[in-house]
């Protein structure tokens, strides 16, 4: 279901880096990577008795080397001394390039270049102290004086003891310098705007950036750094360090890289003159200024505004560096964002939770009669727990200096969700917990303040033998058709799937496991507002891929939840909210009593980038087609089966009539049918000048007893 595989971008990159290490034009010397050392000439033991697979027995983590095997004179410790030597080579470029690392010993750990038997140039590793690290790290030599004439390379490890080593790898020539990495390099500022835009490369080698404020350090970022031309450019919001020192710094730097010198601080950033009307901004689907965003989080209703949290990368396209970016709205439909609230920090990155306000403050985070607004969320570190943070005022937030509030079950625990259970008078956190026997769990906690946690009960994913329960739960009261007397509890995971049941503040009871959730695809992770009075919202994250644009993904719109009686039992529904209305522009209503075959097109004279279809109607033996922009939603009243552009699910009549919604954005389509029962997201590009929409009859005729187009407006305008 989740089709974004966060893991696979460092591979992409790894490969990437290797590559352009292997320019065209260059001369391979050795690169270390077979068995033995073919025609080198080995003496003593310290080299072994080949090329090195990586950190040899009692070493720290060697890296930085290229391919698989390389140089390493600490075989069988620092003590073993030896020699290799190169058979004869031409210089025929301008440099020599290769990586070294190791010990720094100018006299006993060496590599050097003969020519004619001299030494022309030699060099050593970094290390002269206990610590350190066994980094290998580009160096150079020109040669350029020696063109034409034949020389040999010796590498020396006559030391023992403390870094009584040398390593060596990818020895070549070449006519460009090897860019040299710098260790830790830092460049200040002296805040005095908003924001330093940091240059970003999609797929470029992630840096470590750090970033100290007066000295310490705030926070810890993996960036892909443009060295040069960037792909788009990172605002990092600083503005709560106003006459401070920031500090960046970037733990491996290329000596000609200007990721760090074309840092600017700015009240705005580039690209920002444009915001919102970029060619694959969804218009009325939330989406962040820029970076990736994944799951919705603490979505709550405080103060009389709509709070939407999001676990977002300010940093990067794909996932990473989770922060919570955060976005208020008056009515859902319009988002304005504010920033980033929770950044990683050493408990690790912040992964997704929930928020609930603290009416009776039982928590003591309120203030002056003010209850408080309380986070829940997952810090993802080693080891992974429960955490907590909380706001008076909705803007700023403060993370509990005693986290965590729930110690790590297993590590793959995560994602509390957090509500009041008025008959217990206490606060129930579902938490997704996957077991070391890989079992999908949810466990079910009570507190009587947000911060001390108890077990009460654990719900087995694996009731219907399957993976039901996959991460993010959500978990509500719904009534039956509107009667609260007949309410039940509902579970969901991740994948939207959902247990129906009850609950008695501390053991649910599913009747029906693993109903089906939405019928589309690219929607995963929704969560429902916490504190909305008489009604349930829940929106999604919506894997709209952006490629090209300075920010990816999106949520969905926001929809409302209910739990209406099928003849199988209660089943929810899903539906646009009505707050969306506000979008509309011009409504165009459509007489068509009937809709047969030869029928001319009834949407004919319309056109729309942003659109909203209506219909209600009675298929008979039609097959009722609609065409929105290249989409087809396509009902086949015989199978009741709804396809949306070829992918087909089940969509029942409801007393002979079919009720369809589908609203249309840049980035996806959203279908509702059969009052809600149906609800299929799809990610969706139109192409930008096929503007038409369209309905037909197939087969027979349709009685439209509705039929409706609204051209709707960005929602990102006037706020
Ligand atoms: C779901 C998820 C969560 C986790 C978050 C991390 O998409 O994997 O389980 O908290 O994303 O970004």
């Amino acid at each position: 279901m989740n089709t974004i595989h966060k893991t696979l971008i460092p591979i992409l990159i790894a490969a990437a880096s290797i590559a352009s290490a292997r320019a065209a034009d260059d001369i391979l010397i050795a690169d270390f990577e077979g068995e033995n050392y073919g025609a080198w000439k080995v003496e003593g033991e310290a080299f072994g008795p080949g090329p090195a697979r990586g950190t040899l027995k009692g070493q720290m983590r060697v890296d930085g080397f290229a391919g698989k095997g390389l140089v390493n004179s600490f075989f069988k410790g620092d003590d073993t001394v030896g020699a290799l030597t190169s058979a004869e080579f031409r210089i025929e470029r301008k440099f020599v390039n290769f990586l070294i690392g190791g010990g720094k010993n100018a006299e006993k750990l060496r590599m050097e270049l003969l020519i004619g038997g001299a030494v022309v140039r030699t060099a050593t590793g970094p290390n002269d102290r206990p610590g350190g690290a066994e980094t290998l790290a580009a160096e150079s030599w020109d040669v350029a004086e020696f063109a034409g004439k034949m020389a040999v390379i010796h590498i020396v490890d006559e030391a023992k003891g403390g870094w009584g080593h040398i390593s060596v790898d990818h020895i070549a020539q070449s006519d460009r310098k090897a860019a040299v990495l710098l260790a830790d390099a830092k460049r200040e500022f002296k805040v005095e705007k908003r924001y330093l835009n940091l240059p970003i490369k999609n797929g470029a080698a992630k840096q470590k950036v750090t970033t100290f404020v007066d000295g310490r350090v705030e926070v810890r970022n993996d960036i892909e750094l443009a060295d040069g031309a960037p792909d788009w450019w990172a605002p990092m919001d600083v503005s709560a360090w106003r006459g401070k020192t920031v500090t960046l710094q970037v733990d491996k730097l290329r000596e000609d890289s200007t990721g760090l010198s074309a840092i600017e601080q700015s009240d705005t950033f580039p690209g920002a003159e444009n915001l919102y009307r970029e060619p694959l901004r969804g218009q009325f689907h939330f989406s962040s200024q820029r970076g990736w965003n994944n799951d919705p989080n603490g979505m709550v209703f405080f103060n009389g505004e709509y709070h939407l949290f999001y676990q977002h990368n300010p940093y990067g396209w794909p996932w990473g560096n989770m922060h919570w970016g955060h976005a208020v709205s008056p009515d859902m439909v319009h988002w304005q964002e504010l920033g980033d609230k929770l950044a990683p920090d050493e408990s690790g990155p912040m992964f997704s939770g929930s928020a609930v306000v603290d009416w009776k403050n039982t928590s003591g985070f309120g203030k002056d009669g003010k209850p408080p607004l309380v986070l829940l969320y997952t810090a993802a570190g080693h080891p992974t727990v429960q955490s907590l943070a909380y706001s008076t005022d909705g803007r700023t937030f403060t993370k509990l200096a005693t986290n965590p509030v729930l110690k790590e079950i297993t590590d793959g625990n995560r994602d509390p969700k957090v509500i009041w259970h008025e008959p217990t008078k206490k606060w129930v956190m579902t938490l997704y917990v996957e077991t070391k026997e890989k079992q999908h769990t949810i466990h079910f906690f009570t507190s009587p303040n947000l911060r001390d946690w108890t077990l009460a009960s654990v719900v087995n994913g694996g009731i219907d033998g399957d993976k039901f329960l996959f991460e993010c739960p959500d978990f509500f009261e719904l009534p039956v058709d509107g009667d609260a007397s007949k309410s039940k509890w509902v579970l969901t995971a991740a994948d939207s799937n959902y247990a129906v049941g009850t609950f008695d503040g501390t053991t649910f009871t599913p009747e029906k496991t693993h109903l089906r959730g939405h019928r589309g695809r690219g929607f995963y992770a929704a969560q429902t507002f916490s504190d909305l009075p008489g009604r349930r919202v829940q929106i999604g994250w919506f894997q709209t891929e952006t490629r090209g644009m300075p920010f990816n993904q999106s949520m969905t719109i926001p929809l409302e939840l209910k739990l209406t009686a099928t003849p199988d039992g209660p089943r929810m529904t899903w539906t646009p909210v009505k707050e969306l209305a506000s979008l509309r522009t011009k409504s165009h209503r459509f007489d068509v009593p009937t809709l047969a075959p030869d029928a001319a097109n009834p949407f004919a004279a319309v056109s729309a980038e942003l659109v909203e279809v209506n219909a209600e109607f009675e298929p008979g033996d039609a097959e009722v087609s609609f065409t929105v922009r290249g989409a087809t939603i396509r009902y086949d009243a015989k199978k009741q089966e709804l396809a949306v552009n070829d992918h087909r699910v089940p969509a029942p009549l409801r007393d002979g009539k079919q009720r369809i919604t589908i609203f249309c954005d840049r980035t996806g389509l959203e279908v509702f049918a059969s009052d809600g029962l149906t609800y299929v997201p799809m990610p969706f590009v139109p192409k930008a000048d096929d503007l038409a929409l369209g309905v037909q009859a197939k087969g027979g005729a349709a009685k439209f007893s509705a039929l409706q187009v609204h051209e709707l407006k960005s929602a990102w305008g006037a706020q």
